[in-house]
């Protein structure tokens, strides 16, 4: 069936609800380049103002899956989980976490994104190791699965084609901020990949996309629904991104932050918040017997994130890429630390060359932030604080700029609990 793209944008801009056939069309015609994207920029402000019912955005995110194809992982006979964060920074948790769920038995097919803007993106941060591939073709990504337990990889074409085009469309017209349009993006995505069960790190707070807790548990409630609607077993857990995860941000930093949590250590909101996450993911593929903490300890995950990065080319003994300049930032005074804004952190290590303004460009694998201190710990005026990593040492100016009121000792800010919320399917 066919429309008038006109009409279509008519009625979402004058509040009516638009039909399957239509939304089905639309989706459709954007992807083939039918209908332009002068038109589809009209129809996304338009849903950002006047929202999508919840019929209307289950045919739009079915519509968003068959642009492409989902794939089927039933060949692989043991359950799979995957989990997917709204982006963070310092949110190296998929690292640590795949291998460990895949330790504990359960597979971990991760088709994953690069990072645009303060927000980091997994597979730049698995780059900065020596060897290491993010494009694994269909075949080799089913034997890795089935041999090793989990993927970490680029997603292919034919993954939710109609999504690359609306959030590339979407990043350029103000159009990101959109819970439907949000959900629409992300569960295309992951139901599209295939898993049994999916578990959501919603992120609430300054790095977040949703800054208050109750838009990301509506956020939160709005993905578990489409989720649990095509049969994926979905939870999401809404967690703190008011300060930054763990001591570091970027690329090779954080890198080397994953393998101390896989051999035991690392700071202590990085491992509660991964055996979290695991515990969920597990729980969703029927594994309640298995407990994810044992397995940090006793080296199995280590064994796993060894052979993972191995069969993508990667040498994980290989020495980490180290920046040409530091540049240290002292504690400005003593007493606790009340406050690391995420943002602002995101933002220097952004512009310190560990992300991108625009997709094409490249990243630095040194480059990032870390930090001796975390929020609610003792610090010491002139102490060292924060550690600006970069190749060059031009961008260290706007780093610090970016910085400008990001660190407070005995202030009035309340941090956030790092676990806020738990929501389910009803
Ligand atoms: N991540 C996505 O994949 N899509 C969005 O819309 C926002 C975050």
């Amino acid at each position: 069936m066919s429309f008038d793209a006109i009409d279509v944008l008519r009625a979402k801009r004058d509040g009516a609800t638009l039909s399957a056939e239509q939304i089905r069309w639309i989706i459709g015609a954007y992807t083939s380049g039918a209908v332009p994207d002068e038109q589809m920029s009209a129809l996304l402000m338009a849903v950002f103002f006047r929202g999508l019912s919840p019929e209307e955005l289950a045919v739009w995110t079915q519509a968003m899956i068959d642009s492409g194809e989902r794939k089927d992982l039933s060949s692989l006979g043991r359950p799979t989980a995957d989990k997917h964060s709204t982006g963070g920074v310092g949110d190296k948790i998929t690292l640590p976490l795949a291998p460990l769920v895949a330790a504990c038995g359960v597979a971990v097919p991760q088709l994953s994104g690069r990072g645009l803007g303060h927000t980091g993106g997994t597979l730049d941060k698995l780059e900065s190791i020596p060897g290491w591939r993010a494009d694994v073709h269909e075949e080799a990504y089913l034997a890795q699965l089935r041999e090793v337990g989990a993927v970490i990889c680029a997603a292919g074409n034919d993954l939710a084609p109609a999504d690359k085009k609306l959030y590339a469309l979407r990043d350029v017209t103000a159009t990101v901020e959109s819970i439907p349009l949000i959900a629409s993006s992300i569960m295309s995505k992951k139901i599209a990949e295939g898993a049994d069960a999916l578990v959501l790190d919603v992120k609430t707070g300054s790095g977040a996309f949703m800054k208050e807790p109750d838009l990301s548990r509506e956020l939160a409630r709005t993905m578990v629904g489409l989720g649990e609607a095509a049969g994926v077993r979905t939870v999401a857990l809404v967690t703190a991104m008011d300060r930054p995860l763990g001591r570091a941000a970027g690329n090779a930093v954080e890198v080397a932050e994953s393998v101390e949590v896989l051999a035991g250590g690392g700071p202590d909101d990085v491992v509660e918040l991964t055996l979290a996450l695991a515990r969920e993911m597990l729980a969703g593929a029927g594994r309640t017997d298995v407990d994810p903490a044992e397995a940090l300890r006793d080296g199995r995950a280590m064994d796993v994130w060894r052979r993972m990065i191995a069969a993508q080319g990667g040498d994980p003994d290989a020495p980490l890429p180290q920046p040409a300049e530091k540049h240290v930032v002292n504690a400005p005074a003593t007493g606790t630390l009340t406050k690391l804004d995420a943002f602002a952190l995101g933002v220097a290590a952004w512009r310190l060359g560990a992300g991108r303004a625009r997709k094409e460009d490249p990243v630095s694998a040194a480059a990032g932030v870390t930090w001796t201190a975390g929020v609610g710990e003792q610090v010491t005026a002139g102490q060292p604080l924060l550690e600006l990593h970069t190749d060059d040492p031009a961008r260290i100016e706007r780093a610090l700029a970016a910085l400008g009121g990001a660190i407070g000792v005995d202030t009035d800010d309340a941090p956030l609990p790092l676990l806020i919320d738990r929501i389910q399917g009803t």
